[in-house]
């Protein structure tokens, strides 16, 4: 009886006869050999079927196999021929289980990206989209276990929200029962709620932005995981960041490194992943603009094209704090020694992928935030709640959000956001 197990596993079976289930995805033949390419989603086999070892009707069918055509097979498992260190199947019986209607549409030839995208709910089978999904899912399991082992407590924000975060002019605007909600932009103004229930929050979900963007860093559906932490400060803040996307980093190298391969990622930038991390201010960022001739003076916000110029100094992520206070959003703390800037900290990745982590400590003074929310003319009876925060017992809190796709895309070495989330949500695109 054959036993039946997966591609990934199928090495603990060596010189047995195994079972497999899955999808043609390559084929090539010679003379009395064909050589299929299955594939069954932990991976993909060579299974030889050899003329002398099946049916003539068999060997037949095996002849005709269109790619993806899904199928179950029994064959024995065996070192690989020619690439030492694989195994591959000889296939005993096979029988095909639905052929396709019709010639699959993403052939081994180049596909233009828009074809692709169109075609995102078959292109998620190939080997290096199988890669990214891999990488992807270890982050999130790498980012869930960093705080479910360091105290935190996850507390879900909602998605309907009554008022806006992260400025009013990327909204997506809803209808609420008859009442404007907006799609949350970030679930912080929750966590700071939460960080006073259990101390040390965190949340981890998808987050909405409306701007008209089409960067190569932007989406209109992320997922966002944002700790918030009941008395810490900015530095704590820094140094949480940075001990947090060192292991972050570490686990997918130790755990997801044939995926990494198939990547074709250099490995050498990861490994350089460890703390330190520089900690430069926005003031010294400004200089480094500056002497590199961009064109940016003190008071500009930094687009990619700045971020890459700033962290090409560094050869691992670079913390840059402490931004005038104009640019930020209107819950930051300000500096007590330099009222004009914001507690705020951004981690930009190395080697050009911009900004991953946005955070900072939170104005905790209830008559400065009032202010603040007047100045940013937000209206001030949807954040009543937020200001019992401060009503109520207020403390020095501080925290951050780190963008899943946009650390995929570093981690991973992609050069666009749209291969980093299985069914990416942008300026043009809704579909699949
Ligand atoms: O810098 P942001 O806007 O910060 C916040 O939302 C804070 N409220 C987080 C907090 O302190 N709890 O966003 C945080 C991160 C960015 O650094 C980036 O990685 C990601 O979220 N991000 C996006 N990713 C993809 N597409 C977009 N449109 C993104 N906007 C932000
Ligand atoms: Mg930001």
């Amino acid at each position: 009886m054959a036993t039946r197990t997966t591609i990934e596993r199928i090495a603990e079976h060596v010189g047995t006869e195994v079972e497999l289930q899955g999808w043609l995805y390559n084929k090539r033949s010679s003379g009395k050999l064909h050589f299929l390419e299955v594939r069954d989603g932990s991976g993909v086999a060579q299974c030889v079927v050899f003329k002398g070892d099946v049916s003539p009707e068999l060997f037949e069918a095996a002849g005709k196999l269109t790619q993806e055509t899904s199928l179950r097979l029994t064959g024995n498992v065996r070192e690989h021929g020619k690439r030492k260190g694989e195994y591959e199947v000889g296939v005993t019986t096979l029988t095909p289980l639905a052929a396709t209607v019709g010639e699959y549409p993403i052939s081994p030839k180049d596909h233009g990206t828009d074809f692709l995208m169109d075609n995102r709910h078959l292109w998620l089978r190939s080997k290096r989209q199988h890669a990214i999904l891999r990488v992807r899912a270890e982050i999130i399991a790498a980012v869930r276990d960093y705080f479910d082992s360091h105290d935190f407590t996850l507390v879900d924000a909602p998605i309907f929200t009554p008022n806006a975060c992260e400025g009013t002019s990327n909204l997506f605007e809803t209808d609420y029962h008859g009442e404007p909600a907006y799609l949350t932009q970030s679930g912080q103004l929750y966590m700071e709620a939460a960080a006073a229930a259990v101390g040390k929050a965190y949340c981890f979900g998808p987050t909405f932005r409306a701007e008209k963007s089409k960067t190569r860093r932007h989406l209109a559906e992320f997922w966002m995981v944002e700790p918030e932490v009941a008395f810490m400060d900015l530095q704590g803040d820094m140094d949480l960041a940075e001990d947090f996307l060192v292991s972050i980093v570490a686990r997918v190298l130790e755990r997801r490194r044939p995926e990494l391969i198939t990547l074709e990622r250099d490995l050498a930038p990861l490994e350089r992943v460890q703390k330190p991390f520089p900690r430069i201010s926005y003031a010294d960022a400004i200089r480094t603009l500056e002497e590199a001739g961009t064109g940016a003076k003190y008071g500009d916000d930094f687009g990619g094209d700045e971020e890459t110029v700033i962290s090409a100094k560094f050869d691992r992520p670079v913390i840059v704090s402490r931004y005038p206070m104009d640019l930020k959003a209107f819950y930051f703390k300000r500096d007590p020694d330099a009222p004009l800037l914001a507690l705020n900290m951004d981690v930009l990745a190395p080697e050009g992928y911009g900004e991953i982590i946005g955070g900072g400590q939170r104005e905790d003074d209830l008559a400065t935030l009032e202010a603040a929310i007047d100045h940013h003319k937000l209206p001030r009876e949807a954040f009543g709640w937020y200001l019992d925060l401060r009503r109520y017992g207020s403390f020095p809190h501080a925290g951050f959000g780190l963008g899943i796709e946009r650390t995929v895309a570093w981690i991973c070495g992609l050069p666009h956001v749209r291969e980093t989330i299985p069914f990416p949500r942008m300026l043009n695109r809704m579909s699949p």
